[in-house]
């Protein structure tokens, strides 16, 4: 079942709770009353089609609408990416450090093997954060250009330091995926550690990293499947723009 418009957004949350960081990442916050998902936008300033396409790729995991998603207009895509990247680093990433640091609290757990946990999220950490740096200095910066250049019908974008031959195939080349580490990191709990005498710090630890892990899959099909693409085509309009001014 997708969600639609004319739902209330608190039957949303009723109907899949999974999908509130999401929401708030858009700046809307809880007390929604019995207001609709559109009413909800409308009062956040939240482009409500966008807002509804994306929860419902969340929600429903065989639901990816590529040539809607890609008929976005580009700084809404990357806007919400970047608040994403924010996410990720700002709130979920100190909150599992800290659930990994309470368990040098807990009694019979051997202080090598938390050590162990934390120096390997520690370099988790190390590669998500020059993962998203890379993206938020060279490629958003670009795509914004070229939308900028497209709006303008100027395809001089000099100004734009980190666009110099640049284009989307080098991110496309390059984009690791983020995730695969996190299963790792899951199995050393799951599988190697010794058996503690209370498992719910680890349930805890291994439900956020499960959470995490799905959200980072998502965004990372978003950048590969809709920013990818919607910029190849942003390309070959300014590399017309370009051969017209040259024409002419
Ligand atoms: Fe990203
Ligand atoms: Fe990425």
């Amino acid at each position: 079942m997708l969600i639609t418009g004319d739902m209330k957004m608190a039957d949303v949350i009723h109907l899949n709770h999974h999908l509130l960081h999401m929401i708030n990442r858009f700046g809307i916050q809880l007390g929604f009353g019995d207001r609709t998902v559109n009413e909800v936008c409308q009062h956040y300033d939240v482009h409500a089609d966008f807002f509804l396409q994306l929860v419902n790729t969340f929600h429903d995991p065989s639901y990816f609408p590529l040539n809607e998603l890609q008929n976005f207009p580009p700084g809404v895509l990357v806007d919400y990416l970047h608040k994403t990247h924010q996410f990720y680093l700002e709130v979920k990433i100190p909150e599992i450090e800290e659930l990994i640091a309470q368990l040098e609290t807990l009694s019979g757990i051997d202080i090598d093997h938390i050590k162990l946990l934390e120096d390997f999220f520690r370099q988790y950490k190390q590669e998500l954060t020059s993962h998203i740096n890379k993206e938020e200095q060279r490629v958003y910066p670009y795509v914004k250009a070229l939308e900028n250049a497209l709006f303008t019908q100027n395809p001089d974008m000099s100004n734009c330091d980190n666009c110099r031959e640049y284009s989307i195939q080098q991110y496309e080349d390059d984009h690791d995926d983020v995730e695969s580490k996190l299963f790792d990191l899951k199995n050393i709990i799951i599988k190697y550690m010794p058996a503690p005498k209370d498992s719910r710090m680890f349930n805890i630890i291994l439900h956020e990293l499960f959470e995490l892990e799905k959200d980072l899959n998502n965004h990372g099909h978003i950048e590969d499947l809709i920013l990818v693409p919607m910029v190849e085509r942003m390309e070959k309009e300014i590399n017309q723009l370009r051969a017209g001014n040259t024409v002419m």
